[in-house]
């Protein structure tokens, strides 16, 4: 694929993981882990293809409502495939970074993502980018508290910088997998310009032919910025 036609950075929104257990009579857990194992290699996959940036979003702010047993269980996800295959992706000249608020999150496992964070590759090829307790709303929300405090008025550059991504350039293309036809509060200020791509498919069932299909959809898209 020519290289203007790959998207630089990809955001994908794994929504379906329940629903693909559900289909099979097993616990919610099950298509977590399905989808744990999925979105590991899904990475693995877009690394190769040249795309530079991909956001994952893991755990929206508005999932911690969710029932406290069901949270556990990802949180144990987290502790069982984190350290591992970030050891393989730094191998491979990539990075890891968090958005999203780690405060409400068990401590081991904030303290994972910290220095899976911290011990990444400089200069890297990719960076898999996980979103946790993330949500726009408090993304944008924070950024303007810390503008406030700043007591200047800030350009859309400036401003930019203080929203997690701060470094990391606007998802060109944003993939939601599961049926759902919405943003969940994912990326919302960045995805001024994004373009969309939804997919009825679970995402434990996404395969890289399956993501192969979004990126060549994106290639023939017509992005005019406003412009004619
Ligand atoms: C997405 O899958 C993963 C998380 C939100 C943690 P869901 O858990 O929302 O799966 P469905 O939408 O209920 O099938
Ligand atoms: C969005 O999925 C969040 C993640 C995939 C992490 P949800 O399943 O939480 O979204 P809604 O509730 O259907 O909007
Ligand atoms: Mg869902």
């Amino acid at each position: 694929m020519q290289e203007s036609k790959l998207p630089r950075h990809v955001g994908l929104i794994m929504d379906g993981n329940g629903r693909w257990a559900a289909k099979r009579g097993l616990p919610r857990s099950f298509g977590h882990n399905a989808g744990m194992k999925r979105m590991i290699k899904l990475a693995g996959h877009a690394q190769n293809l040249g795309i530079r940036y991909l956001t994952v979003y893991t755990l929206s702010t508005e999932n911690l409502t969710r029932p406290k047993e069901e949270l556990d269980g990802l949180y144990t996800l987290f502790r069982k495939y984190f350290a591992k295959n970030v050891k393989t992706l730094y191998k491979k000249n990539a990075a890891v970074k968090v958005i999203g608020s780690l405060d409400e999150l068990p401590q081991d496992v904030a303290r994972l993502l910290r220095d899976g964070e911290k011990n990444s590759p400089e200069g890297a090829a990719f960076t898999l980018i996980f979103a946790i307790n993330y949500g726009s709303r408090a993304e944008i929300l924070r950024a303007v508290n810390l503008a406030v405090e700043r007591g200047e008025k800030l350009g859309a550059e400036e401003f930019a910088r203080l929203l997690y991504t701060n470094g990391v350039s606007d998802p060109d293309l944003i993939i939601r997998t599961g049926g759902e036809i919405r943003l969940s509060n994912f990326l919302t200020y960045q995805a001024a310009y994004s373009e969309l791509y939804f997919t009825d498919v679970l995402f434990p069932d996404f395969t890289d032919a399956k993501f192969d299909r979004a990126v060549s959809e994106y290639g023939k898209r017509d992005r005019r910025f406003g412009n004619i």
